[in-house]
């Protein structure tokens, strides 16, 4: 795999945290202070699957090629308006592509899934470009009357093109059922035969339990992925984890040991966007000029499942 080019897109309504204490009872400081988020994008009277798509043809354009020339389309997706066709399906056509496309649902770690999938498919020779994508309106999962989740998320959506090349150093992806601590059920239709009873269920987050799992399976799947490319902490030029919030994000830093600088951040500006944070921060570093060929960037998330993932990978578009 070599990544050839990055992009993103969002949605147009910021919300800040201003905004939300107009709406319930919370405050700027208490969301700043438990999660260093002060702003969200999120959708309105947007499509997901636009933003997919614009996110897709910029990751295209910074890859100077046609999407003609895709073999694969990868979505890593928890919830949009269609439960089907898939996501990339709808891209696909957005786009103006012609070539396979499924989506993936491995919660917020989706987008590390979608990237070991595209892996297998280039090793295999089964493809030789791949669009590997993110998109996600977890604002359409919560309960807005629940204050200490909805405050937590915005939406967006993030891609990457990948084509032949040995730039990916190591890849883990796992999982450790534990629905219990974070789930969310959709409502199906009603049919004569269904006996149970029925409601319809938000968003349940067991904050705690979660930012504690987070914690100890990103620094663990980073000592994996470093031990498996032969690499130091210090050989990493970029941390680009999981947006999740700022203290999670944190606390793995002080846990691995390394500075802030090595760890870019966004969450203050997008919230969590559930597995579009990654490629969502990756292109914002790209379109800023930050990354340099030979940079080796170590990638980690982690969510509902328990999911959690990570890999490095050489930057050398
Ligand atoms: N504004 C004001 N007060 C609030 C808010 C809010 N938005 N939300 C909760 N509170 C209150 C609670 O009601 C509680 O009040 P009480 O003491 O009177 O009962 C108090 O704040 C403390 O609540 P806690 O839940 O204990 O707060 P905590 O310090 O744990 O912070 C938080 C909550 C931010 C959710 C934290 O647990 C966390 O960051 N967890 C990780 C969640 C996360 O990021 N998940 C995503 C990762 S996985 C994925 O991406 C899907």
């Amino acid at each position: 795999m070599r990544i050839i080019g990055t992009g993103s897109a969002h949605p147009k309504r910021t919300l800040t945290n201003d905004d939300l204490s107009q709406m319930m009872d919370t405050s700027d400081a208490w969301i700043r202070e438990r999660t260093g988020i002060c702003t969200r994008q999120i959708i309105t009277d947007e499509e997901l699957d636009d933003l997919a798509a614009e996110a897709a043809q910029k990751a295209l354009d910074d890859a100077g090629i046609a999407a003609s020339e895709l073999d694969y389309i990868i979505c890593s997706n928890v919830v949009n308006e269609y439960v089907t066709p898939s996501m990339a399906s709808i891209v696909e056509g957005k786009i103006g592509a012609l070539c396979p496309c499924v989506d993936l649902n491995a919660a917020c770690t989706g987008f590390i899934y979608a990237m070991d999938y595209a892996e297998a498919l280039l090793q295999s020779g089964r493809a030789t470009n791949i669009l590997v994508m993110a998109a996600e309106e977890p604002t359409r999962m919560v309960d807005w009357n629940d204050r200490s989740t909805c405050v937590l998320f915005g939406d967006g959506a993030g891609a990457m093109v990948v084509t032949q090349g040995d730039s990916l150093k190591a890849l883990k992806v796992s999982s450790k059922s534990n629905t219990s601590v974070l789930h969310y059920k959709r409502t199906l239709e009603p049919t004569p035969f269904i006996t149970k009873e029925e409601r319809h269920i938000p968003l349940y987050m067991a904050g705690q339990e979660v930012f504690k799992t987070a914690v100890t399976c990103s620094v663990s799947d980073l000592m994996t992925v470093l031990s498996a490319a032969g690499l130091s902490k210090d050989d990493i030029t970029y941390y680009i984890l999981h947006q999740a919030n700022f203290r999670i994000l944190d606390y793995i830093r002080h846990r691995f040991g390394v500075d802030s600088e090595k760890l870019p951040m966004n969450v203050d500006k997008y919230g969590n966007t559930s597995s579009a944070s990654i490629p969502m921060l990756l292109d914002e570093l790209n379109r800023d000029g930050k990354l340099k060929k030979g940079d080796l960037l170590a990638f980690s998330a982690f969510g509902a499942g328990f999911t959690s993932g990570a890999c490095i990978i050489e930057w050398n578009k």
